[in-house]
């Protein structure tokens, strides 16, 4: 089996290593002082491995070692830019977290056996009226991205500077439509989607957005939010602009009365509720070779690799058919019946489901399976996310299908599926990821799914919960 990875496609275990040698060395755009730290460390590294050789020829060097060693834990521990934002929780516990610890989240050691809103006093009339404060020369715009040109802004932003995965090798790319059915979903409100632009030339260098929803957190049922587009441009990184963002819209969703929210990262913060991990199904495994998303794995030739993911050419499923205007109200009641085996999950009215569901060209896909007698039995549906490959002569996309929701209830999980790929592979789609949550890992492997590297991490903003199982999450964020 091929070995395909992350979020973001991409990355063998080779380049994972060759990563880690170099992230040291990546804090060192933060600034002069943090430079002359980590170079500090360098030096100490190698003064450490000389003075290991000659250790019993001059004792006296390992109280000066020593005392470096001490020196450098304490740069590591407190040195704010020392550490990247962690991707795993043993990296995360070694770090403080100067936003994240004022906010009400659980602690990362925190034990959570209950289920509850952590802040409970919030009343509107208490929340601050004037936006945060932005560092000098820049300010706060509401995007209106009804306007077209406003809309291209707000996706150059995204396209230049969004999630990238470890090696930048290929990154996000959300296409104008998609970002207006992801953030004008039915109850948008425009003051939640927040830009931030350079006073003096109005370009666009920082964004987050809100979208509203009902949520159900093991058995209670709770208006939240979903965050989601979270970037800040290049050039302004590690400036602390992140938290001004998370402040400002967490302010202007207050201010409507609500008080929750989910969203996801690739990182650990205080605290994951649940892990996922993506899997990654090739359909067009030459291109995803070619541009390095994935690699021939041993005694693979090209030839027999593009047999191994070779699909039938038709679907199996008879009354496997796109979704229909007409099948919304009953595929609705399927999916909230469905969704209550899980712990986490959206609560989607008729409109809701209309907006998430309804097939979109180059946006979402759905299907239903219609029985003989005309009931709808099953429902699969996927949404698009190419990612720009940043740096390829021929190729300069891969187009993605991310699994949305699913639900089986007559055709069996490998068959559906099967289905689905199927009519991804029609649609042109070089891979298929789903993450191993929902009933997911009923058909990832059989399916030839290859596991990913990257991690997604779910949250709640004010709120505690005891974590979630991958299998126990019924909820998907774009
Ligand atoms: C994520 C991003 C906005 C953070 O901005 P930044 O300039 O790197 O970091 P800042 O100096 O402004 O802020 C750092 C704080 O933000 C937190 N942070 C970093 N990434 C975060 C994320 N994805 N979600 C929430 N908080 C995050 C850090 O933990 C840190 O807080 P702490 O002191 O409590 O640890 C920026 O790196 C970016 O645009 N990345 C590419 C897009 C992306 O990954 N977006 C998030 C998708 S989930």
């Amino acid at each position: 089996m091929e070995e395909t990875n992350g979020k973001v496609p991409g990355k063998s275990q080779q380049r994972q290593k060759r990563r880690k040698e170099r992230s040291s060395k990546e804090s060192v755009v933060e600034d002069g002082t943090v430079n002359e730290e980590v170079n500090a460390k360098e030096e100490v590294t190698a003064e450490e491995e000389g003075g290991e050789q000659q250790s019993q020829l001059q004792a006296v060097n390992e109280d000066v070692l020593s005392n470096m060693r001490g020196l450098v834990e304490q740069l590591k521990v407190g040195s704010k830019y020392l550490m990247r934002t962690p991707k795993t929780p043993e990296e995360a516990k070694q770090r403080s977290f100067k936003f994240w610890s004022t906010q009400p989240v659980p602690k990362l050691d925190e034990n959570v056996d209950t289920n509850e809103a952590i802040d409970t006093c919030r009343d509107v009339a208490t929340i601050r009226q004037e936006p945060y404060t932005l560092p000098d020369g820049f300010k706060w715009d509401t995007l209106e991205i009804n306007q077209a040109s406003i809309l291209q802004e707000l996706y150059t932003l995204l396209n230049e500077n969004y999630v990238e995965d470890e090696d930048a090798m290929f990154r996000f790319d959300y296409q104008p439509e998609f970002l207006k059915w992801a953030l004008q979903p039915p109850g948008w409100r425009l003051d939640w989607h927040v830009g931030v632009r350079v006073v003096k030339s109005g370009r666009l260098v920082g964004f987050i957005s809100a979208i509203p929803g009902q949520v159900r957190i093991y058995d209670k049922l709770e208006t939240v939010v979903e965050i989601n587009f979270l970037c800040v441009h290049k050039k302004l990184r590690a400036k602390r602009v992140a938290p001004v963002l998370i402040r400002e819209i967490t302010r202007r969703v207050n201010l409507t009365g609500i008080f929750q929210a989910v969203y996801t990262a690739g990182v650990v913060l205080p605290k994951p509720i649940s892990t996922c991990r993506y899997w990654h199904r090739s359909l067009n495994p030459r291109k995803l070779i070619e541009v390095n998303f994935s690699h021939l794995t041993r005694n693979m030739t090209m030839q027999r690799t593009v047999k191994l993911y070779k699909l039938p050419d038709a679907t199996k499923t008879p009354g496997f058919r796109k979704l229909t205007p007409a099948d919304v109200p009953a595929a609705h009641k399927l999916l909230a019946m469905y969704l209550n085996k899980f712990h986490l999950t959206p609560v989607f009215t008729v409109d809701e489901f209309r907006h998430w569901i309804t097939p979109r060209d180059g946006i979402v896909d759905s299907f239903v399976v219609v029985s003989a007698s005309g009931e709808i039995t099953d429902l699969v549906s996927y949404y698009t996310l190419p990612s720009t490959v940043m740096h390829h002569a021929v190729h300069k996309c891969v187009k993605a299908a991310y699994s949305f929701y699913n639900v089986s209830t007559v055709t069996p999980w490998i068959q559906l599926i099967q289905d689905a790929l199927i009519s991804a592979k029609h649609l042109n789609f070089d891979v298929f990821n789903a993450l191993d949550l929902m009933e997911n890992r009923k058909f990832l492997q059989e399916l030839k799914f290859g596991i990913g590297d990257g991690n997604l991490q779910y949250y709640l903003y004010n709120w505690r919960c005891p974590s979630m199982n991958p299998e126990d999450i019924g909820l998907i964020l774009l």
